[in-house]
């Protein structure tokens, strides 16, 4: 059974870094992630307007938490766990098939310090060995060689490349899609 409806939320501990819930005092900082063009060149979403539509957007992701439908961290440095530095998680939860796609990203300041790779393989393992997922998807734009460089370096393969299957701002938009299996399944 998969399992996304933990009674408490689960934070998790790296070396350097804390996974914990969203909290209404990030909105400024998740504000200034999401509307920062470097880190947003390859996600193609819209970017919040203000703090209230990134509260909106927290208090989603805590309710999604609560009805076991998503599972999103906060990431913060251990020395300073107020100030959110990236985030990552579960989301587009697939239960029937016991799948779900990882995202995450962070601030550029933090960039290339190995902090995301710290934090995905403690998420990794969590959706492995306490989720019980059976693989794990991530859905890269075919341009963000970051991205595909770090999943590559988790075990991660291509699955697929959808031809404009994705339309954002008046363009239909190429997928490319990687997954990795539970190795202990
Ligand atoms: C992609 C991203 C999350 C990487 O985070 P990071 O903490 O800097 O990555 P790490 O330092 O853990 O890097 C691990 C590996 O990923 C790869 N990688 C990371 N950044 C890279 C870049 N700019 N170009 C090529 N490979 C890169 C490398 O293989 C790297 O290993 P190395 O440093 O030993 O060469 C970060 O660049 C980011 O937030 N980008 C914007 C948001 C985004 O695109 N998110 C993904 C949406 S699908």
């Amino acid at each position: 059974m998969l399992i996304l409806n933990f009674t408490k939320f689960p934070v998790l501990e790296t070396e350097r870094l804390i996974l914990r819930e969203h909290a209404l005092s990030d909105a400024e900082n998740i504000f200034k992630m999401r509307t920062n063009e470097a880190v947003m060149k390859y996600i193609d979403r819209e970017r919040p307007k203000d703090l209230t539509d990134v509260k909106t957007f927290i208090t989603t992701f805590n309710e999604g938490f609560e009805n076991g439908d998503n599972l999103a961290w906060v990431i913060a440095l251990k020395e300073n766990p107020n100030q959110m530095i990236g985030s990552v998680g579960y989301w587009r939860t697939d239960y029937a098939n016991h799948r779900a796609e990882i995202g995450y990203m962070l601030h550029p300041d933090y960039w290339r310090k190995g902090i995301i790779s710290e934090a995905l393989k403690r998420t990794i393992d969590f959706g492995f060995n306490n989720m019980n997922l059976h693989t794990i998807k991530a859905n890269i734009n075919v341009e963000n060689d970051a991205s595909r460089q770090i999943l590559i370096k988790h075990g991660f393969v291509k699955e697929a490349h959808f031809k404009q299957d994705y339309y954002f701002r008046g363009k239909f938009l190429d997928s490319e899609i990687y997954g990795l299996l539970n190795p202990k399944h």
